[in-house]
């Protein structure tokens, strides 16, 4: 049986009928065409197919669309504005932090929930909430950078 539910994406109000057993990446992945949104281990171990749940940062191949109904979500692809990258991007591509294209979504919008409630986060506090974006091929050191330096940007600063 289908349920129609209604999501907040990207700003924009989207209706999908989903089976209750879909999850929210295939919704977002497969049926809305957002492929910033990846599917890495479809686990809920890595992170890559991390969405921003009303601010909060959810694995959304472990979660159910039905559980987003009402709700608003944002993908990477949410984050710009026409061409203009979102600064956290930005930090990201000038801080050389997109190592690849695949686990950077989700650390992106990772590091935004982190900054919207934290603006001067420490290196221990972007470690912890970055923990569940899992990097497979060079390390954390220049994304922790990118972190910092976004958090400059924004006026916070990082401690
Ligand atoms: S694809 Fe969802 S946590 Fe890995
Ligand atoms: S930067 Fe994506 S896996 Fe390392």
């Amino acid at each position: 049986m289908d349920y129609k539910i209604e999501i907040f994406l990207n700003g924009e109000s989207c209706s999908f009928a989903v089976s209750e057993d879909e999850t929210l990446l295939d919704t977002i992945r497969v049926k809305a065409g957002l492929e910033g949104c990846k599917r890495g281990c479809d686990s809920g171990e890595c992170g890559a197919c991390t969405v921003l749940l009303d601010g909060q940062p959810v694995n959304s191949c472990s979660y159910l669309s039905v559980q987003a109904d009402g709700r608003s979500v944002v993908t990477i692809e949410g984050l710009t504005k026409g061409t203009e990258l979102h600064p956290v991007q930005q930090a990201f591509y000038d801080a050389g932090a997109v190592q690849c294209g695949y686990c950077i979504p989700g650390m992106v919008l990772s590091a935004k929930a982190l900054l919207d409630k934290n603006p001067a986060p420490s290196s221990d506090e972007i470690r912890k909430a970055l923990s569940g974006n899992l990097c497979r091929c060079t390390g954390y050191t220049k994304i922790e950078e990118a972190v910092k330096l976004a958090a400059e940007r924004l006026g916070g600063g990082a401690r």
